[in-house]
């Protein structure tokens, strides 16, 4: 190792990429001999990001702000790539971190390698195969793993994609997932300050009996007719068990908002709330019965914490979570939906199965294998 400190910039800019790095960044920041860090956030995400960075007290030294209302993707392409290349311009560091699959990720991996600067990816070779599912993130994925030096693989699975994909073995490490120590530092802050959820009936969190099923969706291509179904199963769902809260935090992105608000405003059992700050969030999923989503940092949460998750798509790149028995695809399907949801609410037998608390994503040591792996790399 040399004797000057490497120049890491860890470059990120939606709500799962802060969650899944601001842990990282601490555990760079604890070797300061190791690593010089820079933290640039490209804001791609306005409210949503900076709910999580004040979670883990992190502050950007770089703020592109570069978020738009209701952006298209070729324009917050052409505006991070553009920005993110200035940014690099002024730093030149000698590696950047990114984490995940959108369209930050896929400009900084690519601006970085137009510098030749080292790229490391966090959470790398997941898959679907099917590259307008996520959309369009299944195509951000790939791309950033042409593109990077460095492809830290959450399980072996991811990392057998690599591989398959013809990416060298030794460029690629099995690290687990750093959502699970993400998860693990907000368990435990949770644990000792219980967080006020804003915009909930407090009886809600207190009355622990009363069934809870927890939602979130957000995925461009349920855009449209996906969403309008998802809505009306929820509709159908909250008008047939009247007994459930239905909390539905809702996310920023006005193609979600408007059929939600449209279809599910002024129902008495449907609570639609702003997007949450992270430890908010996590109560509320110890809190929920079961959870209904089409995130993918969710599906990675839930199995910890023997939560049973329905997903509303029709691919997942988490596969782990399937075979572990805590997750099942519902895709966007109205029927199919109720009929999972009901299933779960009412059948004991299998509502047990699903809700085993399993890990197949880390033990929350991924920053620390991280840490050492960039530290005998450089
Ligand atoms: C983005 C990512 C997606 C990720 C998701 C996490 C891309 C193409 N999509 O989707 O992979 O799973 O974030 O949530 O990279 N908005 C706000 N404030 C915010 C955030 C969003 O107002 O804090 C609104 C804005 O109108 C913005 C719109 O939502 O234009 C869409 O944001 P964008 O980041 O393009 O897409 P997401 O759907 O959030
Ligand atoms: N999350 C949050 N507040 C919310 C909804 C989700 O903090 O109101 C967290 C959740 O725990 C998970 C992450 O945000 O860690 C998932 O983000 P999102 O679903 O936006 O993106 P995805 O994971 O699908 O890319």
């Amino acid at each position: 190792m040399g004797s000057q400190p490497l120049k890491v910039s860890v470059i990120f800019g939606t709500r799962p990429e802060a969650i899944k790095l601001c842990p990282l960044i601490l555990a760079l920041r604890a070797y300061p001999d190791r690593f010089a860090v820079h933290v640039c956030v490209t804001g791609q995400h306005r409210q949503m990001l900076d709910q999580v960075l004040e979670v883990f007290d992190v502050i950007p030294d770089t703020d592109l702000a570069i978020m738009q209302p209701n952006q298209s993707l070729a324009a917050l392409t052409s505006r991070a790539l553009a920005a993110v290349d200035r940014y690099l311009a002024e730093r030149s560091p000698d590696l950047v971190v990114v984490q995940g699959d959108t369209t930050t990720v896929f400009t900084a991996a690519l601006a970085a390698f137009f510098r030749r600067i080292r790229v490391a990816h966090v959470e790398a070779g997941l898959r679907t195969w099917n590259r307008f599912s996520p959309f369009p993130e299944e195509i951000s994925r790939v791309f950033v793993s042409r593109l990077a030096d460095h492809h830290f693989a959450p399980t072996e699975g991811a990392k057998n994609n690599l591989l398959r994909e013809g990416v060298e073995e030794r460029t690629v490490a099995i690290t687990g997932n750093t959502v699970i120590d993400a998860l693990q530092i907000a368990l435990r802050k949770v644990k000792a300050a219980p967080p006020l959820i804003l915009g909930l009936p407090k009886e809600i969190m207190g009355n622990r009996k009363k069934p809870l099923v927890l939602i979130t969706g957000h995925r461009r291509e349920n855009f449209g007719s996906g969403m309008e179904s998802i809505c009306g199963a929820i509709a159908t769902l909250a008008a047939r068990f009247e007994d459930v809260e239905f909390v539905y935090p809702v996310h920023l992105n006005p193609n979600v908002r408007e059929p939600v608000f449209r279809m599910l405003g002024c129902r008495p059992n449907v609570h639609l709330i702003e997007p949450l700050p992270y430890l908010p969030f996590v109560a509320l999923m110890q809190r929920s019965t079961l959870i209904l989503t089409d995130s993918g940092g969710v599906q990675e949460e839930a199995p910890s914490m023997g939560k049973p998750v329905l997903v509303m798509r029709d691919t997942t790149e988490r596969p782990e979570g399937v075979e572990a028995g805590t997750i099942r695809l519902v895709g966007s399907d109205e029927t199919r939906i109720v009929e999972g949801v009901s299933e779960l609410l009412t059948d004991q037998k299998l509502y047990k199965h699903m809700s085993g608390a399993r890990n197949p994503y880390g033990d929350g040591k991924a920053c620390e294998r991280i840490v050492e792996l960039l530290s005998s790399r450089q």
